[in-house]
């Protein structure tokens, strides 16, 4: 039996992750871990259910909800107990709070659990902040990606204009810029590279471009871990 690949992607918001990450996922027959998608499912539960602010009650949510992600046809569901919030968890109010909410260490133990085990078994393309350093440290394949504020804000403008979300560019910026202090800052688990990490800034490369890089350094470990 051929060993299951883990290939783990970190970086921050913007600048390209989870694009990249699916492309690869489907190429390469993986499965795609959108990590940040079971912080932001936690968020938007947190607030409907009106206690984003007690922290306790996140803490405890996290203990005992079911957090699921599945990826079907490039497409990532994510549910809770059963429930899909798949398409509630990109609002602006979830992009205000989601880092707020990540950096909460007992919430981070129970997401990394899951992550964990989904990459115990199959072959995963996992994206997020700390998958190469915490989630996966002994990943196959760590990649690092960067990109300039400027080009990370018009793709985040892009992604909320593309769900009908009216915001300007000069609010996505200030977004971006805190969640990145707040990301990088953090004591538990924050957004940095690994030495071991693969960085490729992404501010004026095309997808084919980027995934061609990838997929050359994918051949390479394949061939010298010898892995089919
Ligand atoms: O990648 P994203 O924008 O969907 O991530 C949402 C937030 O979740 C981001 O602000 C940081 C947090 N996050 C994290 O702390 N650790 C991860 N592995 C993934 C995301």
């Amino acid at each position: 039996m051929s060993k299951n690949l883990v290939i783990a992607i970190d970086g921050p918001a913007g600048s390209g992750k989870s694009t990249i990450a699916k492309f690869l996922a489907t190429k390469i027959g993986a499965t795609y871990i959108d990590t940040g998608a079971m912080y932001r499912a936690i968020t938007f539960k947190a607030l409907s259910g009106g206690f984003i602010h007690d922290i306790h009650k996140i803490i405890e949510f996290s203990k005992s909800a079911k957090i699921k992600l599945t990826y079907e046809n490039g497409r990532t569901r994510v549910f809770v107990d059963s429930e899909e919030v798949t398409d509630f968890i990109r609002s602006s109010e979830v992009n205000d709070n989601v880092s707020e909410v990540s950096r909460i260490p007992e919430v981070r133990a129970e997401l990394v659990k899951i992550q964990q085990k989904m990459g115990q078994t199959e072959t995963v393309v996992a994206e997020g902040r700390d998958t190469t350093t915490v989630v996966f440290p002994n990943a196959d394949f760590k990649i690092y990606l960067v990109a300039s504020i400027d080009v990370r804000a018009e793709r985040r403008l892009a992604e909320y204009l593309e769900n009908g979300v009216q915001i300007s560019i000069e609010e996505v910026k200030e977004n971006l810029a805190k969640r990145d202090k707040i990301d990088s800052g953090r004591e538990v688990s924050p957004l940095k590279k690994a030495d071991d990490a693969y960085q490729i800034d992404t501010s004026s490369l095309s997808i084919n471009q980027e995934l061609e890089i990838i997929l050359d350094r994918i051949n390479k470990i394949k061939i010298s871990k010898q892995i089919k």
